[in-house]
């Protein structure tokens, strides 16, 4: 099994490779792919440095240049990177897409994302590698290998939506950034993120989906135990795209002056819908306080509890005996 797996990892370094080198000297390559992730406004180092490349719009480019390279065709379908057709007849998974390769933490590669750079809404915008003896998309964050000594050394982890995200707020000079591309946020990947730091910083995308997902991914990361804060974009605009309207500079900024913490968050997003109903805001203050209780530690707990009562104006002894209930109705 040892050595299957590591079979995996070079049949998808070899396609990383491959898809690389058609992106930077393939005709279509450079011409479609090279100039695609250059109007997106990615500059080459950061091409290079996250190893991007494109995958030809053809049947079986991949496969041919593997198999030619004496790679087997099992491993390339155990890759996921060839599929078997009715006939028996190898074809490649990502075909015309750009290509983002998946690192895992020690910076192995284990899987793709192809993006579409068509803008009919039937293609599938990302396809991904699937599940694999190396790839467990629920284990792994994507970026991470590039952002794990930032994210040491800043003491905080940024956590975006998709990989152009990972890649934009990178470029910024932001290096601490990862993404959970592909899957709702899983515990698996917010113990990883533990291994470096106890601080996460949520910057997903300012539309429906996003908000709904930032309020679910703040309530597991409170569960682990860690700190969250979380930053909104203007509406339809998520890191990368607000990152190339605004700038570099004053990206940053934005994310260092925006970031609330949780709480301040959460009000701030349910009392904009609620508006004055005071049924409904009663129902905030409870779905707050039922935040605060997935904190493990006591002592935090009390400290939200204090700031969540004065900003909603609700009595701390109120808040405290609220607590207490849905810690006990836990147990
Ligand atoms: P988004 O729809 O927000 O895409 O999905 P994006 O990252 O902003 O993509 P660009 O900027 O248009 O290129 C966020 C992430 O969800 C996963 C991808 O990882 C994507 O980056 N996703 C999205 C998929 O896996 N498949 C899809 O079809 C769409
Ligand atoms: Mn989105
Ligand atoms: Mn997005
Ligand atoms: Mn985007
Ligand atoms: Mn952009």
């Amino acid at each position: 099994a040892q050595n299957a797996r590591e079979t995996l990892y070079v049949v998808s370094q070899f396609a990383s490779g491959f898809f690389a080198n058609e992106l930077w000297t393939g005709v279509d390559g450079r011409a479609i792919g090279l100039s695609y992730f250059k109007e997106r406004g990615f500059r080459e180092d950061i091409i290079k440095k996250f190893e991007l490349g494109y995958s030809p719009d053809v049947w079986d480019a991949l496969t041919i240049q593997a198999v030619n390279s004496g790679h087997k065709e099992e491993y390339l379908e155990r890759a996921g990177l060839s599929i078997r057709n009715d006939k028996g007849k190898l074809y490649d998974r990502f075909r015309g897409r750009v290509m983002f390769p998946i690192h895992n933490f020690t910076g192995r590669i284990i899987g793709f994302g192809g993006r579409t750079l068509k803008t009919d809404k039937k293609v599938p915008k990302y396809v991904n590698s699937p599940e694999s003896d190396i790839y467990h998309k629920s284990n792994v964050l994507y970026g991470l290998f590039h952002a794990k000594k930032a994210i040491r050394d800043t003491d905080n982890c940024y956590l975006v939506e998709g990989y152009a995200d990972v890649l934009s707020v990178h470029q910024a000079g932001v290096e601490n950034v990862v993404a959970s591309s592909g899957t709702s946020l899983t515990t698996e990947q917010i113990r990883l993120i533990s291994r470096f730091t106890q601080n996460v910083t949520i910057l997903y995308d300012g539309d429906a989906a996003g908000i709904k997902a930032s309020l679910r991914g703040l309530d597991m990361i409170l569960e682990e135990g860690l700190n969250v804060k979380v930053v909104n974009f203007p509406d339809g605009h998520d890191p990368d795209s607000y990152m190339h309207h605004v700038g570099a500079g004053a990206f940053k900024d934005y994310i260092e002056n925006n970031r609330k913490d949780f709480i301040l968050y959460k009000a701030n997003t349910l009392l904009k819908e609620a508006g004055n109903d005071p049924i409904k805001r009663a129902g905030i203050i409870r779905d707050i306080v039922e935040s605060i209780a997935k904190i493990p530690d006591n002592i935090k707990a009390s400290v939200f509890i204090r700031e969540c009562s004065h900003l909603l104006q609700v009595e701390e002894g109120i808040l405290l005996s609220e607590l207490n209930k849905m810690r006990a109705a836990k147990l």
